[in-house]
C-alpha cells in the first residue's frame, strides 16, 4: 500500500516508526505491505515512488528540521497537493495541525486526495469539524473511503466502539469527556484544591497543555471532537457552527467546592442530546462511571435497550495516535484496496 503522509510531527514521525516495527505483523497477518511514496512538512517534501526509509526520514527531520533534506528525494517548498495527486499514493495520511481558524489547507489535501481517487485517512480533526458532511459525500461520490478514528480517543477506539453499539440499538444521547488537558486541570483543581490558573501553569510545564492553550479550555477541541462523535455516531450532519461551547477559562475554585460538597465534580463535557449540541462544564456524580481523572478520557452513550454504556482511555499520544491510524490503514486494506 503507497502512503502520502501530510504532517511529519508527533503523530508523522510515531506512524513511520510503527510502520516499520510492525512490518511482519502486517504482511503476515493482514498481507498488508505499506510504504511511503510521499512524506510533507510545512518546510518541503520527500517523494520516491519504491518508498522512503524510515530511518532517512528520520534521520533528516532530526538534523535538518525537515525531510526535504533528504539527498535525491527532497524537495524545498512542495505544493502538497500536486504531490498527493502525482506521488501515486493509494492513501493519504493527513497529520496536519487541527486548527479550527486555517482548516482550509487540510480541506484541501483530502478534497485533492479523494478527488484523485485517493483513500484518505486523517487524525486531523478541524476539516471534519467544518465540513464533515461534505466529506463524507465526496467520498462516496469518489468511491473511496475517507477514516478518522484518531480524531477522537487517539488510540482508544471510541468512534468504532460507539458506532457498533449504535447497530441494532438507538444511542439516545451522548455525553464525553474528550479533552486530556481541561481533565487534567480539573481534576488537580479537585484533588489537590489548586486554583485554575496555577494547575494550567503545571499542564504547561508538564506538556499536558499547549503554549497556547485556549483551544483546548475554551472548549473548542471538545466541540471539534463531538461534531465528529455526532456525525459518525448520531448520524447527525453537524458541524462547529452547531455546537454551543463554553469552556473552563477562568473556572473559580469555589465553583468545584461546592460541586464537592454536593458530592459532585466538575468536568468539561461534550452533549449530544435531542438536536442539541454542546460542550460546557457540568457537575457529575463523584461515583459516575465518567469520574476519570487525570488526563484521561470517558465517554458515555446512553442507549435505548441496556442504558448507559461508558468507554474509559487515554486520548492523547503520539503512538497512540499512530495506531489508530494503522487501524484505519488495515481496515482500507481489507475492505477495498487490497481487492483494487
Ligand atoms: N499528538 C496527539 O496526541 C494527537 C492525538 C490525536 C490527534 N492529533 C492530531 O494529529 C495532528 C498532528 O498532531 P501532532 O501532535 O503530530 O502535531 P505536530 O507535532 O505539531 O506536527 C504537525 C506536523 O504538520 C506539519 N505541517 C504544518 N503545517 C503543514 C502544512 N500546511 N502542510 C504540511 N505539513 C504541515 C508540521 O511541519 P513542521 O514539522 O515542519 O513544523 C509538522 O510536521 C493534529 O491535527 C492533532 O490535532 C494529535
Amino acid at each position: 500500500m503507497r502512503i502520502a503522509l501530510i504532517g511529519f510531527g508527533v503523530v508523522g514521525k510515531s506512524l513511520v516508526e510503527l510502520l516499520e516495527q510492525q512490518q511482519a505483523v502486517l504482511r503476515d497477518r493482514h498481507g498488508l505491505a505499506a510504504k511511503f511514496v510521499a512524506v510533507v512538512d510545512s518546510k518541503g517534501a520527500a517523494v520516491g515512488e519504491h518508498g522512503l526509509s524510515a530511518g532517512e526520514l528520520l534521520a533528516a527531520k532530526a538534523a535538518h528540521g525537515t525531510v526535504a533534506a533528504i539527498p535525491g528525494h527532497g524537495l524545498k517548498n512542495a505544493d502538497a497537493n500536486r504531490i498527493i495527486a502525482e506521488s501515486g499514493a493509494q492513501v493519504l495520511v493527513e497529520t496536519s495541525p487541527s486548527d479550527l481558524k486555517k482548516p482550509d489547507a487540510a480541506i484541501g489535501h483530502l478534497r485533492s486526495a479523494m478527488s484523485h481517487g485517493l483513500h484518505a485517512v486523517t487524525v486531523n480533526k478541524a476539516p471534519l469539524a467544518v465540513a464533515m458532511p461534505a466529506l463524507l459525500e465526496l467520498a462516496a461520490y469518489n468511491r473511496v473511503q475517507l477514516k478518522f478514528s484518531g480524531t477522537v480517543g487517539a488510540g482508544t477506539p471510541v468512534l468504532a466502539w460507539a458506532k457498533r453499539c449504535a447497530q441494532g440499538n438507538r444511542v439516545r444521547s451522548l455525553k464525553a469527556i474528550i479533552n486530556g488537558t481541561t481533565n487534567f486541570i480539573l481534576s488537580n483543581m479537585t484533588e489537590k484544591g489548586l486554583a485554575f490558573d496555577e494547575v494550567l501553569r503545571e499542564a504547561m510545564r508538564l506538556g499536558y497543555a499547549e503554549t497556547d492553550p485556549s483551544n483546548d479550555i475554551d472548549g473548542i477541541d471538545t466541540a471539534m471532537k463531538l461534531v465528529i462523535l455526532a456525525n459518525h455516531v448520531m448520524d447527525r450532519r453537524a458541524t462547529f457552527s452547531d455546537v454551543q461551547v463554553k469552556g473552563i477559562r477562568g473556572l473559580s475554585s469555589e465553583a468545584i467546592e461546592s460541586a464537592r460538597a454536593r458530592g459532585n465534580v466538575v468536568k468539561l463535557i461534550g452533549r449530544v442530546e435531542g438536536d442539541r449540541l454542546s460542550v460546557a462544564p457540568e457537575e457529575i456524580p463523584q461515583n459516575a462511571p465518567m469520574n476519570v481523572g487525570g488526563s484521561l478520557n470517558a465517554v458515555t452513550l446512553d442507549c435505548e435497550v441496556g442504558g448507559e454504556v461508558t468507554l474509559v482511555g487515554r486520548g492523547a499520544g503520539g503512538p497512540e495516535t499512530a495506531t489508530a491510524i494503522v487501524r484505519d490503514l488495515i481496515d482500507v486494506w481489507r475492505d477495498g484496496e487490497s481487492k483494487r
